[in-house]
């Protein structure tokens, strides 16, 4: 049994160096820019992989929807396992990919499309073959921990704090995916489908961007509410169905989120037997999300079982969880739900009644309307 891997970027190479290191051949390695390192192994032909009965596993580092789509499809379709960090095409396409794996008898394992280089939905799995996971939640984005972090610890504006995230690689090619939630959103959507044994598309999950945040929202956080900020993805089990949602989040300093700094990430399963669980780490780069990807390449080499599901329909309902909320705007408003107010530089600055995550939401469209400046998190505990 030997790998293919597609694409040689970051995670590509980051996953072949981490096999070939541990012993385990790549035999080829699909990529259309010229790599002198890899000799006779580098192909730009698809069908040099798919036609080579040697290679039982493709291991998938190309990102994006095309064309890892269509040649995860293929791979499967010719009967060989696959690996992919993909998330984007997990969350998209995870029900046809899993119906192949299963028409075709191989297996489809993902682990490193969340979490990077964390064993994070490999353990998650596990834990939910024997236990009621009843929530995840989590820093998922390294970009905008860093953000967070060097904003709370060293007074920094977000601009510039974003720059130098983007000089170190972490941000993704647009910084939109990681300042406005999109790939928290994915991640938590992959986690809560898996914790909840369901499908979650990206497009079920409520977003607060976290690009509005200023160092007046910082201070004010620090000094008068006392708590400090994370933007975390969450999944909360509920009657009937589930929460999903990516917000900032106010959460006292001790909470262990609080203390993960720098592009760290943690992310945390909650089960009824085995309580919380936490799982620490870089969520990004070369060497832990390809130690990661080729982790499950090993994983079937050595014969275990896969990590996809057989996934259930529940409902997506932000309507059946309540939290309070941290408004910062300059729009005229008043909402019966409103807990405290303060005025400070012609900008209000509110805390909220518990009020449910759906309404919450929709009232933030409303304010934005009129503030496209406001800023929103959810208040923990
Ligand atoms: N841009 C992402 C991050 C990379 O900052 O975590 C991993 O998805």
């Amino acid at each position: 049994m030997k790998t293919a891997i597609l694409g040689f970027g970051v995670v590509g190479s980051g996953a072949f160096e981490v096999l070939e290191k541990a012993g385990y051949e790549v035999k080829r390695v699909l990529d259309i820019r010229p790599h002198d390192e890899l000799g006779d192994k580098l192909t730009a032909n698809y069908d040099d992989i798919l036609n080579d009965k040697e290679i039982s596993v493709v291991a998938e580092a190309i990102g994006g929807l095309e064309p890892a789509h269509t040649f995860v499809v293929k791979a499967l379709k010719a009967g060989k396992h696959v690996v992919s960090s993909n998330k984007h095409l997990i969350c998209t396409y995870y029900e046809e990919l899993h119906a192949l794996a299963l028409e075709n008898g191989v297996t489809l394992r993902f682990t490193s499309s969340a979490g990077g280089g964390i064993p994070w939905l490999y353990n998650l799995k596990r834990s939910v073959r024997c236990d009621d996971i009843y929530k995840v939640m989590g820093i998922m984005n390294g970009t905008t921990n860093f953000i967070l972090d060097a904003m709370i610890s060293d007074g920094r504006d977000f601009d510039d704090v974003l720059s130098e995230a983007q000089r170190l690689g972490y941000a993704e090619a647009n910084p939109s995916a990681d300042i406005d939630g999109l790939d928290t959103a994915r991640k938590t959507a992959i986690s809560s489908s898996i914790a909840f044994n369901t499908i979650i598309k990206e497009e079920n999950v409520d977003i607060f961007s976290l690009r509005f945040i200023k160092k007046a929202d910082i201070d004010y956080i620090t000094s008068k509410l006392n708590k400090t900020v994370r933007y975390l993805g969450f999944g909360v089990k509920s009657e009937g169905g589930a929460s999903v949602f990516v917000e900032p989040a106010l959460l006292d300093s001790d909470a262990l989120e609080s203390n993960v700094r720098k592009n760290n990430n943690m992310i945390s399963l909650f089960g009824r037997d085995v309580g919380r669980l936490s799982f620490f780490g870089q969520g990004a780069g070369k060497y832990p999300t390809g130690n990661a990807l080729a982790q499950d390449v090993i994983d079937i080499l050595s014969g275990s079982t896969e990590l996809s599901f057989a996934p259930e329909a529940i409902n997506v309902d932000n309507a059946t969880l309540e939290r309070a909320y941290y408004v910062r705007t300059k729009a005229d408003v008043s909402y019966d739900f409103f807990d405290t107010v303060e005025v400070i530089d012609g900008s209000k600055y509110i805390t909220t009644k518990k009020i449910t995550v759906s309404k919450m939401h929709a009232v933030a469209k409303e304010i934005r309307s009129l503030d496209a400046d406001a800023f929103f998190a959810g208040i923990e505990g």
